[in-house]
């Protein structure tokens, strides 16, 4: 990586350093922060981290993307001012990004005046260069992706609320730079990433391109950024967004450090919004005039069984309860262990805590417990002078270098889970060397021998420390500290002679899965009084049926024998609502019924299920569904 400090910037006395920029998505604020975006920002720190500690001047964007139809939505919903549901949302991902210890150097949001004047700016000249015009426009409108659609993607069944739409709005002339960024791709092989990515976006490019929608006349959204040219129109919120990467560093404003931060080497995103930073933005780049960034890399999605987890399915995992649980260590190791860059992932209860005692409890944590209680024991606390200089002490140094180079390369090549790997196959090869060097026996024949196997595997521990520290910045602090060791020189040999070694809390203690099955069993009758878990509700099933005969129960005012008709299948029920409903009126009905009810004998009657019907003891409603389409034995959420 070269320097990209602007000549005039440097002083003669700055030693210079490589500068990293790195950017996160700008999350939705929507709803509140899930563990997807969790993801992608801890993983944006810990590249952060490692760039950081590999001596480069890291500047680390993230942010919230709070105009738009979604987000206006989700306050309409609460029934409060945009601005203010955007206000009251911000603290919960800043919360979460400081329970996470993300270290960032700026959180932009889009309604702060900063961006809403570098959009504006952009428009402008995008718009002086004639690449912007007018036109009506009649097609088919996403409205969950906020975005006119192809009738083939319509027909895809990918995108919810469909309409049609006619209207006036201002286009980007996206087309005009179709064949550029072709060449741009093709002769730029960093520029996405993974390369499977990149072919997606080649292919997509085959067709001829279109040009973007780029306002949102105001009489159907108003929550954005007025247009420079027409204050009849607010901007596309993508449009908005995505200029928030040149915004932070100071387009327009401060023109040293943008020259010092721009082009970012670094967007990290999931691979749903890869069109939109892959096409979108540079086009925009191109015509504004502006370099573009230098790799965008699209991850995969965690998943919840089959299905990505998303705040619209409503199946997503919250951060904060695992950090509560688990501490951020562990939550943060595993989302990096578990995810190989580029490809989905399932999120599992079970996964984590398998990697986290096996990994953390038993490899790393234990190797500390051992290293320090001998220490402790045999020497008191003291730290030999020497280390291990025996062929098994020299292969552990040697491991250590080797182990440091790879971890190296893995992180330039955006292997994080393989580096990580890495380093814990050396920490179990640290285990092995105690095993076979045995000190707790040696210490009996040859006291300066086992002191030194303990010194090597204590620089190993700390070497294995530095190494994962990016992930786990809190815990790999507890073995640095034990072993007082302050130089984040990552080479063998910084720990200093006879340091008299910390006292420390267990690493990582074992989770006990029996244990946690228990609370978490108990935890369910903590639930506030009359309140249900999904899962409670999820067991009642509840089908569309048709009455197809009804007669009153002999010697019972209250009751009407019915037999319904349910899929298939043909079955009696007793319903008590003689009182409100003649036999014929009900003929014909389509109504919801309990189907998988235990049976029950009523009058000597046997029922076979239950009629939802609503009542206030006076008056009283059947249930029914509308609409001639519907079938009977259709299943009712
Ligand atoms: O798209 N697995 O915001 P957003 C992995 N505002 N990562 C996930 C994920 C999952 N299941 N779900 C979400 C937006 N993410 C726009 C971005 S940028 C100029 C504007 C992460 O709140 C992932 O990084 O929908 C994904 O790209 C991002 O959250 C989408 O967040
Ligand atoms: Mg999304």
């Amino acid at each position: 990586m070269s320097a990209r400090v602007l000549p005039e910037l440097i002083k003669k006395d700055d030693p210079v350093k490589p500068t990293y920029y790195i950017t996160t998505p700008i999350y939705y604020v929507n709803d509140n922060p899930h563990i997807g975006h969790a993801y992608t920002t801890i993983l944006s720190d810990v590249l952060a981290r490692f760039k950081r500690s590999g001596g480069h001047e890291v500047f680390f964007l993230t942010g919230l993307d709070e105009h738009g139809q979604k987000v206006q939505q989700a306050a309409e919903e609460r029934g409060v001012d945009p601005q203010k549901h955007c206000d009251e949302m911000a603290p919960r991902f800043l919360e979460l990004w400081e329970k996470l210890h993300i270290e960032y150097d700026d959180f932009i949001r889009t309604t702060e005046p900063r961006h809403v004047a570098v959009v504006q700016q952009v428009l402008q000249s995008v718009y002086d260069n004639g690449d912007i015009y007018e036109d009506e426009y009649e097609g088919l409108y996403s409205v969950s992706e906020e975005r006119f659609i192809t009738e083939k993607e319509a027909e895809s069944g990918e995108f919810r609320d469909i309409k049609k739409l006619k209207e006036k709005n201002y286009f980007f002339r996206m087309s005009k730079y179709q064949q550029q960024l072709i060449d741009h791709i093709k002769s730029n092989p960093e520029f996405i990433q993974p390369k499977h990515r990149k072919n997606e976006v080649l292919g997509f490019l085959k067709q001829q391109l279109e040009d973007l929608c780029i306002s949102r006349p105001k009489s159907r959204l108003n929550w954005g950024i007025e247009l420079p040219f027409d204050s009849d129109y607010v901007t596309y919120v993508w449009f908005d967004a995505l200029i928030n990467y040149i915004t932070s560093p100071g387009f327009a404003s401060d023109d040293k450090r943008f020259g010092k931060w721009w082009p970012a080497n670094m967007h990290l995103i999931g691979k749903d919004i890869l069109t939109t930073h892959s096409v979108y933005w540079p086009t925009m780049l191109m015509s504004a005039g502006i370099a573009l960034p230098r790799s965008i890399f699209a991850h995969g999605w965690w998943l919840s069984g089959e299905t990505k987890m998303s705040k619209s399915l409503g199946n997503i995992v919250d951060p904060l309860g695992l950090i509560e649980d688990f501490g951020v260590d562990p939550v943060r190791y595993y989302l990096m262990r578990e995810m190989v860059l580029g490809q989905d992932a399932a999120f599992t209860m079970e996964s984590f805590i398998k990697r986290y005692n096996s990994d953390l409890a038993n490899d790393f944590g234990n190797l500390l417990s051992r290293v320090s209680n001998l220490i402790q024991k045999f020497f008191d606390g003291k730290l030999s002078e020497n280390e291990d200089e025996s062929n098994d002490g020299i292969e552990v140094k040697s491991s250590a270098e080797e182990t440091i180079r790879n971890v190296n390369a893995c992180i330039d090549a955006m292997k994080i889970n393989e580096g990580i790997e890495e380093t814990l196959q050396f920490i179990r090869g640290v285990n092995k060397y105690m095993e076979k060097t045995a000190p707790w026996k040696l210490v009996k024949e040859d006291a300066a021998a086992a002191g030194s196997v303990l010194r090597t595997a204590a620089e190993a521990l700390r070497i294995g420390s530095l190494l994962l520290e990016p992930v786990m910045p809190n815990r790999t602090k507890i073995v640095l500290e034990t072993f007082g060791s302050t130089s984040n020189d990552i080479s063998w040999g910084g720990l200093s002679s006879g340091f008299v070694i910390k006292q420390h809390d267990i690493l990582f203690p074992r989770i006990d899965v029996k244990k946690m099955e228990e609370e978490s069993s108990s935890g369910k009758q903590e639930l506030p009084e009359g309140i249900i878990p999904y899962e409670d509700f999820e067991k009642v099933d509840l089908q569309t049926a048709k009455v197809v005969e009804a007669e009153k129960v002999e010697k019972s005012d209250r009751l009407l024998k019915l037999q319904i008709e349910i899929g298939n299948e043909k079955r009696q029920i007793v319903s008590g609502i003689a009182e409100y409903y003649t036999p014929e009126e009900l003929i014909g009905k389509m109504v919801i019924v309990v189907a998988n009810l235990k049976p029950a004998t009523i009058f000597g009657i046997e029922s076979h299920g239950m009629l939802l019907a609503a009542s206030n003891k006076k008056e009283l409603s059947v249930v029914t569904v509308s609409g001639d389409g519907v079938a009977t034995g259709v299943k009712v959420f």
